[in-house]
Formats: C-alpha cells, structure tokens, sequence
C-alpha cells in the first residue's frame, strides 16, 4: 500500500472509545444477551478437596455395572458418532417407565431438554411462567428466547400459588419437588394445575426419585405435560450428562428437530442403560440419602433453623433475618461448601446437599462450633 493511501485511510480514522474498544463489540451482541446475566451454578473449586455440599451430587458412586459398562464401551467405537436419538436409551427408559419409544427423548442432562423446550415453545414475547424462587436457569432460557418471564412468587410456605394457572402463559414450569426450597406439591394440586393451565406445562423431576410421590400418571391424562428426568442427582451420574423427557409422542418430535444432532455421547447412552439396569443400587442410595436427610434436618433444627420439609436430596435452612454468608465462608474455611444465595429473598438461607453420614457428622460440627464464634 502507498504511504499517500494509507495516511488518507488513517485521516478517516478516529480513536475508538472505550465501547468501541471492547470486543466483542458491544453493538454485536444480542441486546437480550448484553443485558442478562449467565447463569451461576454452584461453586466447583479445584484448588483444594472440599468437602461438597453445594451442587445437589449424590455422595454414593454409579452402580458398579455402569463403570464396567464404560469399561467395555471405551475403544475404536468411539471414533465413530453416537445415535441421534440414542435408541437404546429411549427404549429402555420406555420400559422401566412404562412410556413408548415416542414418548421418551434423551437429552445432555436435563438443561439440553429445558433449551429445546425453549427454543420450540418461545418466541419474543412469549409469556413463561413459574413459581419463584425456583431453579434459577428457567430464567436465563427464557431471556435468551426473548421471551417474558413472569415470576408468580412461591407463599412464605413454598405451596403452589393459585395464580399460577391465571397467567396466560405458552409454558408454565413446575419445579417438581422445587429447588432450593425442598418441598413438594402435591399430586392433586399438581392435577388441578394440569387442568387449568393455558399452554404447555413442563414438570421438573430432577429430585423425583427422594421424593413420595411422583406426577408421571398426568402423562396419560394430559398430552400437554412434559416431565423432564435427570440421572446427574439419584443416579450419581452428573459427571456424565444425561436427561430425558417424557411427553406426548407429537410434542417429543417437535423437540427433535430443535435438538443439536448428536446431542448424547456413546457414553452417556452407555451409562444410562446400564444405571437403569441397576435400579436397585439407586433405590439403595435413595434410602440412605434419606434417613440422613432426617438426621440433617432435626440437627439443623435444633441449631435455630427454620428447615423446609425436603423431598430431595438437599435441604434449605433459614434463620430469619440473619445473613448467611459468614456461616458459609465460615463453614468454607473449614474445607465444607454449602450454597449460599446472596439474593435478598434467600440471603438468610443455605441450601446443604445430603451428604454421607460421615461428612454430615462433620457439617454439623463445624456448624456448631461456629455458632460458638460467629
Ligand atoms: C431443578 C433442576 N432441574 C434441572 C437441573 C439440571 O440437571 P442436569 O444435570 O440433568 O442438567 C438441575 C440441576 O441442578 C435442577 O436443580
């Protein structure tokens, strides 16, 4: 390039501003994702070896029949793509939950099903509603989709709040039992929910299997509900990825033209099939998880807490009006991570995931010894 050329391009130059500046250009960005925040999910440190009570994981290994599964699973397959459907899993599921192929859809955890329920339900402006506070990425789904977030606040005892139904919505979402807070609606209430909704409406089951009782029987009732399963919380396979929804077979093949093509890897299908084949191991878990559920919740009682009656593997314990924080960075010195949410509605609140006895046993040491210094 001549000097003479380049100092005229140089002349039309001006030196950007700081907003020019940053990459990517702010003006790039889709104003609907410059103004939401991601989503924040529990600490997962690697600097030192916490005890983990912070992101709902089970304490308890996979069934040993997954690992050797796995074992057997990883060679000269893997150069090769998984099912797009992952047709053994659905086949499977279909039949431990007495569902058809078509009924079912495999999913990267149960989130990859929230975003193709999203992406096929949600257009701008699109009402979804949901009680609230729940599981906070329903939120950044629905602000990613340009869609309206209507947030039907959860009564200071977590009941489903009747207005739920009034608001016209595309999709309503029922966290089912509902996370942080624990608790459960039950089933009739569910049904009635089921009955007068106007749209779509997604039952979240990730804490089902801790659970009393679970809304699977609408499905045959109601072609509009949608229940979403996890294996990341009693299966112990949150590492893994893998989440499958339920729903009328019409719905569940519009959810796949939305899906990303190979959305689950051989292992994952590999690692389901052979968790659902051992659903006595999980069922082992459960139980123990629950009896230490019950040990939890009367000690946290017992130290002052407000404790809501749990249907998960977590628990939420409120002291009213006193701020948390100091108990988790506190508890976080000790080696322990508990969740603690900083917004004012939870930030006299800790969510504890049920641990082994063992590392509950330490939990509430470490939380009585505090209560003796902070
Ligand atoms: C209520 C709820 N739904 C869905 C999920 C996502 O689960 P997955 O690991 O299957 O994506 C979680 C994870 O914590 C959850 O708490």
């Amino acid at each position: 390039m001549k000097d003479t050329q380049r100092s005229t391009l140089d002349a039309g130059r001006q030196t950007p501003n700081a907003e020019q500046r940053a990459f990517p250009r702010r003006d790039t960005v889709r104003q609907a994702i410059r103004q939401m925040h991601g989503y924040t999910p529990g600490e997962q440190p690697q600097d030192k070896r916490y005890i983990k009570l912070n992101s709902n994981e089970n304490p308890y290994p996979p069934s040993p029949q997954v690992t050797n599964a796995l074992q057997q699973a990883i060679g000269e397959d893997l150069r090769l793509y998984p099912d797009p459907l992952a047709t053994r899993l659905r086949d499977k599921a279909a039949a431990v939950y007495g569902l058809s192929r078509e009924q079912v859809l495999v999913g990267n955890g149960s989130d990859d099903l929230l975003t193709m329920l999203m992406r096929t339900f949600v257009g701008r402006g699109d009402r979804v509603a949901f009680p609230f506070p729940t599981y906070s990425l329903y939120d950044i789904l629905v602000a990613m989709q340009e869609g309206e977030i209507v947030r039907v606040p959860f009564p200071v005892d977590f009941s489903l709040p009747p207005q739920l139904a009034e608001v016209e919505a595309k999709l309503t979402i029922l966290c089912h039992p509902n996370a942080p807070s624990g608790t459960l609606t039950p089933l009739h209430q569910v049904e009635g929910l089921a009955r007068r909704v106007h749209g779509i409406l997604v039952i979240d089951e990730a804490y089902i299997d801790f659970a009393d009782e679970t809304a699977l029987p609408l499905l045959h009732r109601y072609p509009h509900v949608v229940i979403l399963r996890t294996f990341s919380k009693s299966f112990s396979l949150a590492g893994m990825r893998i989440g499958l929804a339920f729903g009328h077979p019409d719905l569940i093949s519009e959810l796949i033209k939305v899906k990303d093509s190979y959305n689950v890897s051989r292992l994952s299908i590999v690692a389901a099939v052979a968790a659902l084949e051992d659903y006595a191991w999980m069922h082992q878990n459960v139980d123990n998880i629950r009896a230490t559920r019950t040990r939890l919740s009367a000690a946290l009682r017992e130290l002052g807490y407000f404790v809501y009656d749990s249907q998960t593997n977590f628990v939420l314990a409120r002291k009213q009006g006193v701020a948390q924080k100091p108990v988790y960075l506190g508890l976080k010195e000790r080696g322990l991570l508990v969740r603690y949410f900083s917004s004012p509605e939870l930030a006299d609140c800790l969510r504890i995931s049920v641990g082994t006895d063992e590392e509950i046993t330490r939990l509430l040491a470490a939380m009585q010894e505090l209560r003796r210094n902070v």
